[in-house]
């Protein structure tokens, strides 16, 4: 959160208030269930020029593990339901996992959370009774590693665990699962680990479109759902069904539960009758979805509160059975190109809409290297440039025009350049995982020429200044939103609570 921060003045205040207060987060799912994604290291060089932080993915596989070392992504790993028998049968079962599958690559691999079992009560095999024990053992074999702090342990769910949620207020957990429900929350609380939500307004509106709007779905509604009970306005379907789920938590009177949104998204292609899943669809979604969440708006019930959100797919995966949208969530085409584009910051355009007028230039801005990049992140984005990117990176061999000055950073900036000026030259196309920043100044120099809009040629020319990397004033903004947001939301749910006190 605090990269390129770059106010001196009260920096150590920002960065308590920052560190206090980390914000709600946007990470995205890796699920694997096709045959032609790209290896693990390249979909690290994809999720780092993308600029996320937070990776779900479903299992412990040895590939995904390495290939996250020494990168700044938190990974949530999970037991899958398959598992879950041996590991709530016996405590050595989590041990021996733990040892030889975790230790060996963490805290290289920086892993956050364990989710044991996904989605039990949706599971073909009644696998319920056997999470909480599961769980235990997990705990318990973070514990003897003195990890039980550092990694917490969960499960995730489906909003089937609901008997009822709407009204919101009259959220409440079904009782066909409090055999298992209630010792999990127990566990939760007692151990501060939040409670996992998998939350899909897609499907609410796909199985009820007589009831359901397509814009409420969307977080694009004009209107409001009011909550008879509590005269709590709602405006978007995602807020009506987390709320739903606090209701249901303070019923059994779990109220220092936080939840956590494990998957949600919208599919980008479907079936004929699947009218609601287009790409235009579900990049409103996930725009939105991530505009609302980093406001750390919170819902109505629970206002300024954080959320964290993990984005359902990172890729269309080919091989998941069911209807023709379950094999399009992706965020991106197996071969690495967007399905759609879309700003995990939350932060560039203020509408996807209108991107192409406020973020498109002229062909008066270059896109260089930030000098405050670290040296894997720029060599990760300029192998992703020159690769995956499509990007021509002859100008950069040696004794090619641009090979001098032949270090890392200058190299970086000519490849980013390049790949900016291709893909139209919208702020996404100079993230490069936040490596990336715009200028206004061209940096070519000698013979070494920027590529520009419509240019595409390395041409001589003979200047000799090459201009230094500079730093937008972008990122700086970011970290003041963010603390204000912050302190806002800080002072908000002081008030409340003195409220309710
Ligand atoms: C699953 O098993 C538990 C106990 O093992 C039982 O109480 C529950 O009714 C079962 N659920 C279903 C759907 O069969
Ligand atoms: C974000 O928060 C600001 C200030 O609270 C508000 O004006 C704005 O509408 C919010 N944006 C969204 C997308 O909720
Ligand atoms: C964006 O540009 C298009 C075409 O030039 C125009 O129709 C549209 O009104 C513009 N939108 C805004 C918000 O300026
Ligand atoms: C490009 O944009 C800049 C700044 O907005 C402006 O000064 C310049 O005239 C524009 N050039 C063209 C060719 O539109
Ligand atoms: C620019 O690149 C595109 C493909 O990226 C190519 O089709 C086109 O011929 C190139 N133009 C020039 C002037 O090199
Ligand atoms: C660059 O400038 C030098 C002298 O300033 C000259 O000798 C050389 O021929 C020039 N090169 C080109 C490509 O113009």
């Amino acid at each position: 959160m605090a990269r390129g921060f770059r106010l001196i003045f009260a920096a150590s205040l920002l960065l308590m208030l920052l560190d206090f207060c980390n914000g709600s987060t946007i990470g995205i799912c890796y699920g694997r269930n096709a045959d032609d994604l790209p290896t693990p290291d390249k979909v690290v060089q994809l999720v780092q020029l993308h600029n996320i932080k937070y990776v779900r993915i479903y299992d412990s596989n040895v590939q995904v593990l390495k290939a996250f070392a020494n990168t700044r992504v938190e990974l949530m790993i999970g037991i899958p339901n398959s598992d879950l028998l041996p590991f709530s049968q016996f405590q050595s079962n989590a041990d021996t996992w733990l040892r030889n599958s975790i230790l060996p690559y963490y805290p290289t691999t920086k892993i956050t959370y364990i989710t044991v079992g996904a989605e039990v009560t949706e599971s073909p095999n009644n696998v319920s009774a056997l999470v909480v024990p599961a769980m235990k053992n997990v705990l318990a074999a973070l514990r003897k590693a003195g990890l039980h702090r550092k990694i917490k342990v969960s499960s995730t769910h489906s909003l089937g665990v609901l008997s009822r949620s709407f009204p919101p207020s009259a959220g409440a957990f079904s009782s066909n699962h409090a055999y298992f429900l209630k010792p999990m929350l127990e566990f939760l609380a007692e151990n501060q680990s939040p409670f996992m939500i998998d939350i899909y307004p897609y499907y609410a509106y796909r199985d009820s479109p007589s009831k359901v709007s397509l814009d409420y779905a969307l977080f694009e509604s004009s209107s409001e759902v009011i909550d008879p009970n509590t005269g709590l306005l709602y405006t978007n379907m995602l807020d009506a069904q987390i709320d739903a789920i606090y209701f249901a938590l303070m019923a059994l009177n779990f109220r220092t539960i936080k939840i956590m949104i494990t998957e949600t998204g919208w599919p980008s292609k479907g079936s004929m009758k699947e009218t609601a899943a287009t790409p235009d669809n579900a990049q409103t979604y996930n725009t939105n979805l991530i505009r609302h969440v980093i406001n750390n708006t919170g819902t109505p019930a629970k206002p300024g509160e954080e959320l964290d959100v993990y984005i359902f797919s990172l890729f269309n995966e080919n091989r998941k059975p069911g209807l023709e949208s379950e094999r399009n969530w992706g965020l991106f085409y197996p071969d690495q190109t967007s399905v759609y584009n879309l700003d995990f910051t939350g932060r560039g355009a203020v509408d996807m809409t209108t991107e192409a007028n406020i973020t498109r230039s002229n062909g008066t801005t270059w896109c260089i290297a930030s000098n405050k990049a670290s040296e894997i992140d720029l060599q990760n984005a300029l192998d992703w440039a020159c690769g995956s990117g499509n990007v021509d990176c002859t100008a950069i061999q040696p004794s090619q025009p641009c090979f001098e000055p032949d270090n890392l950073a200058s190299h970086a900036s000519y490849a980013f350049n390049s790949y900016y000026q291709q893909n139209g030259a919208t702020d996404v196309a100079c993230s490069f995982g936040g490596t990336g920043v715009k200028v206004d100044k061209d940096p070519s120099y000698d013979k070494c020429i920027y590529m520009r809009v419509g240019s595409n040629k390395t041409m001589a020319s003979n200047t000799t200044a090459i201009s230094a990397p500079s730093s937008s004033s972008f990122s700086c903004q970011n970290e003041v939103s963010s603390w204000t947001s912050c302190l806002f939301m800080t002072s908000l749910l002081f008030m409340l609570n003195i409220g309710r006190a």
